[in-house]
């Protein structure tokens, strides 16, 4: 089957492009954008993604704060550094990369970040406007994910559905916004018996595992939509996603590459959240 590449460089590229835009007509009416990141400690991954972040930060005229503290950084002093963020009215949005290192309790930290500026949208009020359906974010990778869908012109509406993965930060979320969209929705994890039988239905499948060569071609039914959310390294190092992508491919009718699909959305929609919050902030 010819299948359709969902270019999610391309799709960011568009999306902030119009962002770039936003923020420089609100520059011009004296209103200033601005992103906190913090990174604790040194995943390497993570490292990249928030170098990924300040890179978009420049390149649409958003101010980034990068908080970059060491391994053994005590909650206390995590937590003085959000309130005094929360407090920052240059800062419209916060972000705290994860994982965060053991000692450090990732619900308490995200829960000191103020629901306004909660870009990530994690903190609890966040979580529960988007399970009502009113919402000001929305979590950056299912955000992105519905994106590409209706940039590419597909129609969830009464669809089978089906997410691998059930995760706070994308399974979960990505689970309520397609079902917001009418889709009919099963979310899969690793209890889940014969996951092939429920993946075989999917018109729709998002995959969210993180382990290269998960989703093989006998997984994914003729004309199916294969997203992947994976951001792994296959034997060789190369980097890849869930998806054993040559062979799914020629079942699908489109599918997103790694690298170039849902990553580069995750950023756009981090920055549209920004902006969001920029707005909100100032009464628009
Ligand atoms: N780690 C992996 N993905 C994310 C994300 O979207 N936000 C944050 N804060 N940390 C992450």
């Amino acid at each position: 089957m010819a299948y359709k590449i969902i270019n999610g460089k391309e799709i960011s590229a568009a999306v902030k492009e119009r962002i770039k835009n936003e923020v420089e007509a609100l520059k011009v009416k004296g209103i200033g954008v601005g992103l906190a990141v913090i990174l604790v400690g040194e995943n390497p991954a993570s490292k990249v993604y928030v170098a990924n972040k300040k890179k978009a930060c420049e390149e649409l005229g958003i101010k980034s704060f990068e908080f970059k503290l060491p391994e053994q950084t005590t909650e206390e002093e995590l937590i003085s550094l959000i309130k005094k963020l929360n407090e920052n009215s240059e800062v419209n949005g916060i972000l705290c990369q994860l994982p965060l290192p053991a000692h450090l309790d990732e619900s308490t930290v995200i829960n000191t970040i103020v629901p306004e500026k909660d870009v990530d949208a994690f903190h609890p009020v966040n979580v529960g406007k988007i399970m009502i359906g009113d919402f000001d974010f929305l979590p950056c990778t299912p955000a992105g994910i519905m994106e590409m869908l209706g940039f590419m012109n597909i129609d969830v509406c009464g669809k089978e559905c089906v997410v691998i993965g059930r995760s706070n930060i994308v399974g979960k979320p990505m689970a309520m916004l397609l079902l917001h969209k009418n889709a009919t929705v099963t979310v899969c994890h690793s209890k889940t018996k014969d996951l092939k039988a429920v993946t075989s239905r999917a018109d729709v499948l998002v995959s969210a595992v993180g382990r290269a060569g998960f989703v093989t071609a006998d997984m994914v039914k003729e004309g199916a939509v294969v997203i992947d959310v994976g951001m792994n390294r296959n034997a060789e190092n190369k980097l890849c996603g869930d998806v054993d992508f040559e062979a799914v491919a020629e079942k699908c009718s489109a599918i997103t590459p790694v690298p170039g699909g849902v990553g580069p959305m995750t950023i756009a929609m981090l920055m549209q959240n920004t902006l969001t919050a920029a707005k909100k902030q100032n009464n628009f």
